[in-house]
């Protein structure tokens, strides 16, 4: 078992990820600056507050947890935010990564598992997206993410960093029972605002119902944040048995539209989630699905929870029950 700095673990999937790690017997310590994570989703005595761009910090705190490896979250995460404040993402999720993985080789520690994107894809011609199709981002935030995983290469290759860069498809839904649970501000994620249209009656907006797709709406590939979680434990413990360093799609391999997560939400709440129909939004392409078969041939990982009915209805408990709510 071994000792696991999670950075962002105050956020939603790395709180998830620091509650999963804990149940299968790893030790764990965040590092969070809080600005947009919930202190009430870490446990008393193991939260370390520091923003990551302070490296003197950062060390600080490898040098007093001697932990064996990184989980490395914390970033900011809003494509909308991204393309207003372009220098708020590079400076942060690039500039904070930097930082955290000068202070990781200064002070010994060389295993990082990285919370990459599908977004690094941007608009592909083929789905489903395997790992091999090229970096083509269209907004910042995609593009900081492909920096970061360019220079992770680079400090793999002549520093000994070992990395696995895990391209996330779309996070979504919450552990029953974790106290956890999905609540970004702003929120702009489909399945929290479908919840939220379900709870309050004010319409959620769909962008778009003329997509070359059976219904009109986009197609995504939404994968349940346990699953993701998961999938970060079979990361990081095979860093720690030596393998090498690599760059995984997280994905279901299937992909539900805008439509069927409606529908999949007025069943789940026996309640009427109302949209408004609104034009396409710029840079949404009309369908993205992971081909997730690299990760399962490599470290034995698929989606269990792959039902959208299940991740709507685990969405929808936690939601309701969570105290943080992040
Ligand atoms: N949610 C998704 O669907 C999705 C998809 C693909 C990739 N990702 C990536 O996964 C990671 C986690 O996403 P999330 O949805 O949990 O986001 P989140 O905003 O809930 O969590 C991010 C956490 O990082 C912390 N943080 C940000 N900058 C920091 C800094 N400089 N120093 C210390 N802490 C800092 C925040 O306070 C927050 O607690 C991000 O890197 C995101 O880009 C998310």
């Amino acid at each position: 078992m071994a000792k696991i700095l999670v950075t962002g673990g105050a956020g939603y999937i790395g709180s998830h990820t620091r509650y999963f790690l804990e149940k299968s017997g790893h030790t764990t310590v965040v590092l969070d600056s809080l600005e947009r994570g919930d202190a009430r989703a870490v446990p008393e005595g193991m939260l370390r507050q520091v923003d990551l761009r302070d490296s003197e910090k950062v060390k600080q705190v490898l040098r007093e947890e001697k932990v064996d490896a990184v989980i490395h979250f914390a970033a900011y995460a809003y494509v909308g935010e991204s393309t207003q404040r372009p220098e708020m993402y590079f400076i942060n999720n690039v500039g904070g990564s930097l930082s955290l993985f000068e202070a990781m080789l200064e002070t010994g520690v060389k295993l990082v598992v990285f919370s990459s994107t599908c977004a690094s894809y941007g608009i592909v011609d083929k789905v489903p997206i395997t790992e091999d199709q090229p970096f083509a981002p269209i907004n910042p935030y995609g593009e900081s993410k492909v920096m970061v995983e360019k220079i992770m290469e680079w400090l793999d290759k002549f520093r000994g960093l070992r990395s696995v860069r895990l391209r996330y498809f779309n996070a979504c839904g919450g552990e029953p029972g974790s106290g956890l649970g999905e609540r970004h501000d702003p929120e702009t994620h489909l399945i929290p605002l479908v919840l939220r249209a379900a709870e309050t009656g004010e319409p959620v907006t769909v962008f778009g119902d003329d997509y070359p797709t059976p219904d009109g709406t986009c197609i995504r590939d939404y994968i349940h944040v346990s699953d993701l979680a998961e999938a970060h434990i079979l990361a990081v413990e095979y860093l720690l048995k030596g393998g090498k360093s690599d760059a995984f799609n997280l994905g279901t391999g299937k992909g539900h539209s805008v439509k069927k997560v409606l529908a999949a939400a007025e069943r789940v709440t026996g309640r009427k989630a109302p949209y408004t129909m609104g034009p396409r939004r710029e840079g949404d392409p009309p369908e993205l699905v992971a081909d997730a078969g690299k990760v399962w041939k490599a470290l034995g990982w698929r989606a269990k929870r792959a039902g959208l009915e299940e991740i709507v209805r685990d969405a929808w408990e936690t939601r309701r029950s969570s105290e943080p709510n992040i």
